[in-house]
């Protein structure tokens, strides 16, 4: 990483007063999380993109919901990172701030994050697979657990592959990075849309954009700043530099 850089991202950030960040599963790794490219992401040989489809839930629900559950169990077990404190930090000192992850673990909430928007939704949500009902539920669920109003399956409330996202999400999104001065892409591989097309909106906006991942991104040479290395190492020096 470039010092140099490090010094002018901090210099944009203490100076923004509307900053979008846009985190994917990097920064959940410092928590013990694997990420879902990454060489610890697979379960039981199977590839989580091949298991989060809507298509692998209405074929083999038996094998989703034991992913799903194993998952949960797993995910239960970590706690918020730096870079979930540093997130939620520049959540209290920004006043125009939104925090868009495509994480199911809550660890942004558990953090303290306010402003969020979970836009592939929450493994710690469970909603029936065809009425409406849906409740949060962090307690440990049954093999294939059933609709208490309608007695048909219940499913994971994640967005899967395949499926739109929650009505609204988009828009919001939008409306947020159209007005923001930063967008920060921190521990996404920008691989998956639309998330991966964010910068491009922000860029088209005036804003400065700004990668904090391990490694370079497909996005990397369009942004304004890329900072590679830990996203639970660099966050916390940059909130540190942020006055309130
Ligand atoms: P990926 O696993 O595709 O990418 C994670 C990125 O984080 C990679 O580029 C890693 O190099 C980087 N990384 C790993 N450890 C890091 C660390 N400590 N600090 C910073 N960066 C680190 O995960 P996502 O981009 O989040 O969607 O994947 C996007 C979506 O694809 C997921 O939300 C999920 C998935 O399939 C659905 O399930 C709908």
């Amino acid at each position: 990483m470039v010092r140099a850089h490090m010094e002018m991202v901090k210099a944009l950030l203490d100076g923004s007063r509307s900053i979008v960040a846009l985190t994917g599963a990097g920064v959940s790794a410092g928590s013990g999380i694997p990420t879902f490219r990454g060489p610890d992401g697979l379960w039981k040989k199977q590839r989580p993109e091949d298991l989060a489809r809507v298509d692998a839930f209405s074929q083999h629900p038996e094998l989703v919901w034991e992913f799903y559950n194993w998952r949960r169990e797993k995910v239960g077990q970590c706690t918020p990172n730096p870079a979930h404190m540093a997130l939620a930090g520049m959540d209290k000192q920004v006043p125009n701030f939104l925090l868009i992850t495509q994480n199911v673990d809550g660890l942004h909430t558990q953090a303290g994050s306010h402003r969020l928007m979970e836009m592939h939704g929450s493994l710690w949500r469970v909603q029936c697979s065809v009425c409406t009902y849906a409740r949060e539920d962090r307690s440990s669920l049954p093999d294939m657990p059933v609709c208490p109003v309608c007695g048909h399956l219940l499913r994971p409330g994640v967005v899967w592959f395949g499926e739109p996202l929650v009505p609204g999400v988009l828009k919001v999104a939008i409306e947020a990075i159209s007005s923001a001065d930063i967008f920060l892409s921190i521990g996404t591989s920008n691989l998956v849309q639309p998330a991966a097309s964010f910068y491009q909106l922000a860029k088209d906006h005036g804003a400065v954009t700004i990668e904090i991942n391990s490694e370079p991104t497909p996005n990397t040479g369009l942004m304004d700043f890329a900072l590679h290395g830990k996203a639970e190492d660099i966050l916390p020096e940059l909130v540190l530099g942020m006055s309130d």
